[in-house]
């Protein structure tokens, strides 16, 4: 018997059947948008943030006292990978002027905005503990933002952006973000990205969770992989040093509280080297692959909230660190891809959220939040939903709707990464819904920086997931990849500016001792040690699929 599991089992027939048979009435049916009481109840009772198990107050550091999932909590009271006293800083193996660390989108955003207002390619390095472009930027299906038609302006897109994030994102933050999208648009095109278009040649726009207006722009559904490969061509084109398979694992201060390089870790060879640098850029990407509360993930291998561990030691302050977003559609079935991302694109296009007898229960374009929220409760309350043999649930994402309203041939069009991937297992998503339920996608806080990238530590810039205040407590789709574009730019701007006029004094690991000191005090004794750097699925934290949300 072929162990390839070819379409739906037999057990879920009925409900499918359900599904189909309600189509014609649901292409008339629309679901409202739930009022502010109702979403707040929906969230306390049913949003995995808003649970108090899984979360922790951090015992040390510029955050003691917040909230923090264990897991972050975790790495934050850990010791270093290295013992300072045994780390050689007489030896300096790489000198330039600005050192990013993380190789994924704002990391070659950061390098090559720092190229072209004035820094020599020589005189830039990338450090990337996987490969170029391997980071979670490069899994973005759904698109980017930007307020660029006439019926939309950066205005609006900074109230639905502030309502989205429940009015706790940074407002200069977002001021910054909605008023430069267009012009990242323009420059991706000159680049050679090829952006989705209409017939007439204007910009195709789709709407999203939270926005109201169309404002998302696509490469059909692997915007992320079109836009990466540019990035890493321009990267290269440049030539702009990049070394693979090196970690950060501590960064370097000088004796004026500066922050002056890292200490790199080949994770190949095992060795390791002192990298000094002018100024700093982290840009290491979120931790999803922490798995927070037990659930799976959209996530990219590498994120481990290596930057947040690094920059805590360092001095700098984290904000929202407790907030996480768990994107509303996650594969439920089949097993081997469960947790990933069925874009948010699949609703834009017309596809609903039913429960297993064909009913809508929330309107497709909720806030990713409130949307998530209302999921769990038609699984976990209202039992409304199908159970894998594994113990995962779901709810329908009818798919086919986005025939019956677009017309024929449009899934194969728009969404032909996500229909190629389901085919593979033997299901047609242009005739039969998707099972799904929420998977972790998005680390909603971060470093907190201001608009130029700065964190509070002199010579630390930060940008993309690893930084928090952009999208408050909850970011809209699209917002992301707009993210990293506006702030890798901002931050490799700054970071030339601040390599030209500072001056480093000799190096020191000393706040990697304090910080040892600070363990000590608090009465914290363990064996953990940060960053991550990968995970590790041997142990016992072995993701459940029996997953207990409630
Ligand atoms: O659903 C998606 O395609 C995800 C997009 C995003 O997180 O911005």
């Amino acid at each position: 018997m072929s162990s390839l599991i070819e379409g739906y089992p037999e057990y879920m027939r009925e409900s499918i059947e359900a599904v189909a048979r309600s189509r014609d009435r649901r292409l008339k049916e629309t679901f409202p948008l739930i009022d502010l009481k109702e979403r707040e109840k929906a969230l306390n009772q049913f949003h995995p943030d808003y649970k108090t198990e899984g979360k922790r107050r951090v015992r040390l550091g510029p955050n003691k006292g917040d909230l923090a999932p264990t897991e972050v909590a975790d790495l934050l009271e850990a010791h270093s990978l290295i013992d300072p006293r045994e780390i050689d800083l007489s030896t300096i193996d790489l000198d330039v002027d600005i050192l990013i660390i993380g190789g994924g989108g704002a990391g070659m955003v950061a390098a090559l905005w720092a190229n072209y207002t004035g820094a020599e390619p020589a005189s830039i390095l990338i450090v990337q503990k996987l490969r170029l472009g391997d980071a979670n930027s490069v899994m973005s299906q759904g698109g980017i933002q930007a307020a660029d038609r006439p019926n939309d302006n950066p205005a609006i897109h900074y109230l639905d952006t502030i309502g989205g994030g429940h009015f706790t994102n940074d407002p200069e933050l977002v001021r910054a973000l909605v008023m430069e999208a267009p012009s990242i648009l323009r420059w991706h095109e000159e680049l050679g990205v090829v952006y989705d278009r209409e017939q007439d040649g204007s910009m195709t726009t789709l709407e999203c969770g939270g926005t109201s207006r169309k404002r998302l722009h696509s490469c059909r559904d692997y915007t992320g992989l079109e836009i990466v490969r540019n990035l890493r061509d321009e990267v290269e084109n440049r030539n702009i040093p990049v070394i693979e398979f090196t970690a950060a694992i501590e960064l370097l201060m000088d004796e004026y509280g500066q922050v002056a390089g890292a200490v790199l870790y080949n994770m190949e060879t095992q060795e390791y080297h002192i990298a000094r640098s002018k100024s700093t850029i982290l840009a290491t990407g979120g931790f999803g692959r922490l798995h927070i509360q037990g659930y799976q993930t959209t996530n990219h291998y590498g994120a481990t909230a290596d930057g947040i561990a690094i920059a805590y030691r360092a001095g700098a302050r984290l904000r929202d660190i407790d907030s996480v977003q768990y994107h509303p559609t996650g594969a439920a079935y089949p097993e081997q891809i469960v947790g990933l991302l069925v874009t948010e694109k699949v609703r834009s296009l017309g596809a609903q959220p039913v429960n297993k007898n064909g009913d809508l229960f929330v309107n497709p374009f909720e806030p990713r939040d409130v949307e998530s929220a209302m999921i769990i409760r038609e699984c976990y309350e209202r039992k409304n939903s199908i159970e894998t043999t594994t113990g995962m649930r779901g709810i329908w994402l009818d798919s086919p709707m986005i025939e019956a309203i677009q017309g024929e041939g449009t899934i194969r069009t728009a969404l032909s990464a996500m229909w190629r991937l389901y085919n593979r297992f033997g299901i047609d998503m242009t005739k039969e819904p998707l099972l799904v339920f929420p998977t972790l996608h998005y680390q909603n806080g971060g470093i907190v920086i201001n608009q130029r990238g700065e964190t509070r530590v002199p010579g630390l810039f930060a940008a993309g997931e690893v930084t928090g205040g952009v999208h408050g407590r909850n970011r809209l789709m699209g917002n992301s990849v707009l993210d990293y574009n506006i702030f890798g730019r901002k931050a490799g701007i700054a970071a030339k500016e601040y390599a030209e006029k500072v001056k480093l004094g000799k190096l020191t690991l000393n706040h990697v001792a304090k910080y040892e000191e600070l363990l000590t005090e608090a009465g914290i004794e363990t064996l953990r040690r940060s960053p991550m750097l990968l995970p590790d699925y041997r142990g016992e934290k072995t993701v459940s699929h029996a997953l207990t949300v409630l």
